[in-house]
């Protein structure tokens, strides 16, 4: 399905942008940089905001969530803005009794550990969501105004990393009941799995169509399964995940204008990241990514080789050098920029979140020193 005409990627506001043209495979001028959690606790002026509202009440205030997106765009200066959200704001939407509890992250009332409780999470009917998601479609045509040029990344949670914490309840550190319930019951597994991919899906599709120029699927906790796992249990739903935004296309007009422009049909770019993942990579773009993101265990010249370096890729500073000393963190900057460069292309971004405890000033000082060192041919 082609993207309206007035859509950020179709009017051409967005699809000559650093970041798509980066997630597109072709290096642009400079490496386009943002951060993962960009939006939230480092920044004073969202504390600020915050006051009094629960997290799953500001993501579904358009106005709130629409002006928590634009402050780290506003002062860091970086390529793409994402919305601010969180994955299991489609579960609470479609009927699941969540909450995120500060310091901790999503609880449900009740954990799924069974058929039987699979059961009734299933009988919840995602296409509600396709209303219940007006207020997020809000959010993001809001924003996509006022970003002009730059970039919305929309995202949602992948089926794992959502029903890790449907199986376990809230967070948890090796996700067993999960791991477990594939194994001991694999048909149950399956229909939470084809349910939440389709769950997840229309939330990103929602986003996709009210505006945002990519999409990102996070699959923060795959890291925790082996890759047999991986291939066996998890990847088809995150393929069915991906596959809502994956027919939505845009046209765009290249080459000589005046003499003989081509239209080419462009996809909307899809990137997949997840924490731990070294092992995973190649399964991560097989599931129909076009874009990887790695996280800071795994160089970005060793990612890029065992993607056959043809795949474009995300990354990734370790989030602990935020807090060191600027020779140390710009050391490793450069470096990170070197080994991307192995890549077809390559958008700086963090190996997992910024840490609440950042100073925002050294973000913006490092998206400064990426758009000033990239765009010098060689680093050495
Ligand atoms: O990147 C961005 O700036 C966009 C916003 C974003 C949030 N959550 C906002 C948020 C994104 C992309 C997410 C995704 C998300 N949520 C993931 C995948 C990405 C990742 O970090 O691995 C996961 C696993 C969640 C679940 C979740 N929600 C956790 C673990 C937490 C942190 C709990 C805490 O307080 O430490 C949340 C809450 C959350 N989501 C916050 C923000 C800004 C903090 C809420 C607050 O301000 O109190």
């Amino acid at each position: 399905m082609n993207l309206d005409a007035t859509h950020p990627l179709s009017s051409g506001l967005t699809s000559d942008s650093r970041l798509v043209r980066a997630y597109q495979g072709t290096r642009p001028d400079v490496t386009p940089v943002w951060f993962m959690r960009q939006a939230g606790r480092s920044l004073p002026e969202y504390r600020e905001l915050r006051v009094g509202t629960r997290m799953l009440d500001a993501c579904l205030d358009p106005e709130m969530a629409s002006e928590i997106t634009l402050q780290p765009v506003r002062r860091h200066g970086v390529d793409a803005g994402i919305l601010f959200s969180d994955i299991v704001v489609p579960l609470k939407l479609v009927g699941v009794e969540v909450e995120i509890v500060a310091g901790k992250g999503p609880v449900l009332a009740q954990a799924v550990r069974t058929a039987a409780d699979v059961e009734r999470l299933t009988a919840l009917d995602p296409a509600v969501l396709d209303t219940a998601l007006a207020p997020i479609s809000q959010a993001v045509a809001r924003t996509v105004a006022e970003l002009g040029s730059t970039p919305l990344i929309g995202f949602a949670g992948a089926p794992f990393t959502l029903a890790a914490y449907i199986v376990e309840g809230g967070p948890s550190k090796d996700h067993i009941h999960a791991r477990t319930l594939m194994h001991s019951d694999p048909d149950a597994w399956a229909a939470l799995m084809a349910w939440t991919a389709d769950v997840t899906g229309r939330f990103l599709r929602a986003q996709v169509l009210a505006g945002a120029s990519a999409a990102q699927l996070f699959d923060s906790w795959a890291g925790a399964l082996s890759l047999d796992d991986y291939t066996r249990f998890v990847a088809p739903a995150s393929t069915a995940a991906i596959g809502h935004v994956r027919d939505l296309t845009f046209v765009e007009t290249v080459g000589d204008l005046a003499a003989d422009p081509e239209s080419v049909r462009r996809n909307v770019p899809v990137v997949h990241f997840g924490v731990g993942t070294g092992e995973l990579l190649k399964a991560m773009h097989g599931i129909g990514a076009d874009v990887v993101g790695v996280d800071y265990r795994v160089p970005l010249d060793e990612a890029s080789r065992r993607l056959g370096g043809v795949v474009p890729v995300q990354g990734n500073l370790d989030p602990a050098l935020l807090n060191a000393p600027w020779p140390v963190l710009e050391a490793h900057v450069l470096d990170v920029l070197e080994r991307g460069r192995t890549a077809p292309s390559h958008v700086l971004n963090l190996g997992h979140g910024v840490p609440p405890e950042t100073n925002p000033d050294v973000l913006t000082r490092v998206v400064n020193f990426v758009h000033e060192t990239s765009a010098t041919p060689s680093l050495a």
